[in-house]
C-alpha cells in the first residue's frame, strides 16, 4: 500500500477549509445559544407541503421521477416568471438549474477564470466566494462595501479598469452575507454599466432577495443589464429549504451549451425528483404563503435582536439594521478581536461568527456576524445579553 499522499492539483492544495464551518461545530451544544448559523427559521420550513408534493410527484410520474432527465422546463418557466419580480425579463431558455448558489459560483468561476487571473470581490464577503476565487488561485482585488448603501461604485470601477482586466467580479445584492446591507437602488444601473464598459462578467449572488420583511423590493442589477454581462444567481435554499440543493443561473441562451457541458463534468444534473417536487410546490401557489409566514417570523426575530442590541450594547457597538435576510453585522471597538473572544463566548454559552473570517486580510477582526432567523425570540434576548457580558469583560481586560 502506498503511504505518501499523491501530489495534489493547485486547486486541491489551495482550497482553504471554511473557518466558519469549523466554528459552527462549537455551536451544536444544546446549551449554547447559537447566533452563528445562517439558516431560515426551522419552525417555518414547509414540511407538510413538500411531503405532499413529493407524494404527488412519485405517484403521478412513477419511475420517471427517479430517472436522469433534462432540466425541468416547468420549473425553468416558473423561475423566468419569478425573475420578473426582480425586474428581469428573461425566457426559460436563459435559466439554468443548479444545485444552489454555491454551485452557480463554482460553475461560473470555472467558466470565466483561469487559475491565477484577477477577480474582483467585496473586501468583506461570504466565505463561499473566498473559496471559489481561492480555489482558482485568483489574484483577488477587493472593493469596500458601505454599511448603508452597499459596494462602493468608484472603487468597483477602479478595480475593473486596473490592468490586467479582471475576468470575473462577484457582488451580493440584497441583505448581504455577512453585512446585512443591500446595494442602493441608484447604484445598480451603474454597476451593470461598469461591467459592460470594461467587459467583466459580473456575478450577482442574490439568495436573500425573497426574504424581505420590510420595504419595497428593488430591481436586481441584472434588471439593468443590456449587454448580457451580468450573471444572476438565485436559490431555493433560503426561500424554501437549503436541503433541496436547488438554485439557478440567469445567463444568455447562447452560453447555455457551454454552461451545461461544464456542469456535466462536475455532477451531471440536479435531482429530477426535487426539481419536480419544487415545480409542484410553486405551481400550486404554495410558495407565497410560505414566504409570508417565514418573513413574518424573521422580521419579528430581527426586531427582537435590534432591541436587545440597543438595550445591552448601544454604548460600545454599532450594527446594521437589515430589511430582510438573516444577518446583523456588529462592529465593536477596534481593540477587540472577536476571534480571540470566541472561546470566552462559548464558555458563556453563546456563539457568533467572528468578523475576520469574512475578509481576505482579516481586517474586520473587531466585528461579528449574528443570525436572527433560526433562533427563537426569548433565546435571542438571552443570547445578546450573554454576548454583552463577554464584550464588557473583554473591554475591561
Ligand atoms: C451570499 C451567499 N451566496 C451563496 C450561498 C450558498 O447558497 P446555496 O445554499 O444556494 O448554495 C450563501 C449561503 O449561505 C450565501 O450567503
Amino acid at each position: 500500500m502506498p503511504t505518501d499522499t499523491p501530489r495534489l492539483s493547485r486547486e486541491g492544495y489551495n482550497l482553504q477549509r471554511s473557518v466558519m464551518r469549523d466554528l459552527l461545530r462549537f455551536a451544536v451544544d444544546p446549551n449554547v445559544i447559537s447566533l452563528a448559523g445562517g439558516l431560515p427559521a426551522s419552525e417555518c420550513l414547509p414540511l407538510d407541503g413538500l411531503k405532499e408534493c413529493l407524494d404527488t410527484v412519485l405517484s403521478r410520474d412513477g419511475p420517471r421521477a427517479l430517472q436522469y432527465s433534462p432540466q425541468h422546463m416547468g420549473l425553468r418557466s416558473w423561475i423566468a416568471d419569478y425573475m420578473g419580480s426582480r425586474g428581469v425579463s428573461c425566457t426559460p431558455e436563459e435559466i439554468f438549474i443548479t444545485n444552489g448558489n454555491q454551485h452557480g459560483l463554482a460553475i461560473l468561476s470555472r467558466l470565466f477564470l483561469d487559475p491565477g487571473e484577477p477577480a474582483v470581490i467585496e473586501e468583506v464577503t461570504f466565505t463561499g466566494i473566498h473559496q471559489v476565487t481561492g480555489g482558482r488561485d485568483a489574484e483577488v482585488r477587493t472593493v469596500p462595501t458601505d454599511l448603508d448603501s452597499g459596494v462602493l461604485v468608484e472603487s468597483f470601477e477602479e478595480a475593473l479598469k486596473a490592468s490586467p482586466t479582471p475576468r470575473l467580479s462577484v457582488l451580493i445584492t440584497d441583505f448581504h452575507n455577512p453585512l446585512g446591507v443591500s446595494i442602493a437602488e441608484e447604484k445598480r444601473a451603474k454597476l451593470a454599466g461598469l461591467a459592460a464598459k470594461y467587459g467583466v462578467p459580473l456575478i450577482e449572488d442574490d439568495p436573500y432577495a425573497p426574504l424581505r420583511f420590510r420595504g419595497k423590493a428593488i430591481p436586481a442589477i441584472k434588471a439593468h443589464d443590456e449587454a448580457g454581462i451580468v450573471f444572476y444567481l438565485g436559490s431555493f435554499s433560503k426561500m424554501l429549504a437549503p436541503a433541496l440543493r436547488l438554485g439557478w443561473i440567469v445567463a444568455p441562451a447562447d452560453l447555455m451549451p457551454r454552461i451545461t457541458t461544464l456542469r456535466e463534468s462536475f455532477d451531471l444534473e440536479s435531482s429530477t425528483l426535487y426539481q419536480r417536487a419544487v415545480a409542484e410546490f410553486v405551481s400550486r401557489g404554495m410558495l407565497e404563503p410560505h414566504l409570508e409566514k417565514i418573513t413574518a417570523a424573521h422580521g419579528e426575530r430581527c426586531a427582537t435582536m435590534l432591541r436587545a442590541l440597543d438595550e445591552h450594547l448601544s454604548e460600545v457597538a454599532r450594527w446594521s439594521k437589515p430589511d430582510g435576510g438573516v444577518f446583523v453585522w456588529v462592529s465593536l471597538p477596534e481593540r477587540l478581536d472577536t476571534t480571540e473572544m470566541f472561546h470566552q463566548a462559548i464558555e458563556r454559552q453563546v456563539a457568533y461568527i467572528p468578523g475576520g473570517v469574512f475578509s481576505v486580510d482579516g481586517s474586520t477582526k473587531n466585528a461579528l456576524r449574528l443570525n436572527f432567523s433560526n433562533v427563537k425570540p426569548e433565546a435571542i434576548e438571552e443570547g445578546v445579553a450573554r454576548l454583552a457580558d463577554v464584550i464588557r469583560t473583554a473591554l475591561q481586560a
